[in-house]
């Protein structure tokens, strides 16, 4: 598959129109961005860890019934993914308080979050992503009730399945952030899914396994990705 012309290049990933006026090619760029852009680096590896890992989970989310736009890896750094009209909200769901929550609700990182939350946020840089709810989305029409219907049941579906397979992997699914795009009238899940948008931590000594590394300056950035993609499985080579 071809790669086209630059349709849009963001904080982490570019996308190219392919050969399909249907099908997009997706890249994995080793920029790593924070505080809304304002802290940025290059770190070496991320890019084609990123997609690897993005390959296995929405292979894995697929095998357990939830679509997305992703259908094959085409290159270490490339997937090929279904055009999608992207829905401007994020969807953040958490297990265990941390980042934002805590800094709003002044709660101490760490506290279990039963049930789940489940929160919304509109996707504007200039604005640095402020937090939403279904009514503003609805009245400014950036999802309609039955979209954001499925944009909860989805995302709390796919914290079921991830939750239990990072367990698996001796690993604490903190919290995570999807994003929702329209193909032929479906929803399905874009974007990426990789310790980029999540936060991960080792179940026993709760050490931080995912962007709160770059964020915090805690160094080994990548080389925790890494480890978490050994405990999966996924082969990084
Ligand atoms: P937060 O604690 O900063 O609100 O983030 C919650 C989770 O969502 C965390 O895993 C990071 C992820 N996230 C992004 O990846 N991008 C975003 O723009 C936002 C708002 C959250």
């Amino acid at each position: 598959m071809q790669k086209g012309q630059l349709l849009y290049k963001g904080k982490a990933k570019s996308v190219y129109a392919s050969e399909d006026p249907d099908l997009l090619v997706m890249e994995y760029r080793d920029d790593t961005s924070a505080f809304n852009g304002q802290k940025l680096e290059q770190l070496e590896r991320k890019g084609r860890v990123n997609n690897t890992f993005n390959t296995f989970i929405m292979t894995r989310l697929a095998a357990a019934g939830i679509a997305s736009h992703f259908v094959r890896q085409l290159s270490e750094r490339e997937s090929l993914v279904k055009r999608l009209e992207m829905i401007p909200v994020e969807c953040v769901v958490r297990n265990f308080a941390a980042g934002s929550l805590c800094k709003r609700l002044g709660i101490a990182e760490g506290q279990e979050l039963l049930p789940p939350t489940y929160e919304l946020f509109l996707k504007n840089d200039a604005l640095g992503d402020p937090m939403i709810n279904e009514s503003h989305a609805m009245s400014f029409g950036w999802a309609t009730p039955v979209q954001l219907a499925r944009m909860r049941e989805l995302s709390l579906r796919v914290n079921d399945v991830l939750k239990e397979f990072f367990a698996a992997g001796d690993m604490l699914l903190v919290d995570f952030k999807l994003e929702f795009g329209l193909h032929h009238g479906e929803i399905l899940l874009g974007d990426e899914f990789s310790p980029d948008g999540c936060r991960l931590w080792d179940r026993q000594t709760r050490k931080k396994l995912d962007k709160d590394r770059f964020r915090q300056g805690l160094g080994g950035v990548v080389e925790a990705y890494e480890e978490v993609g050994q405990r999966l499985g996924i082969q990084f080579d």
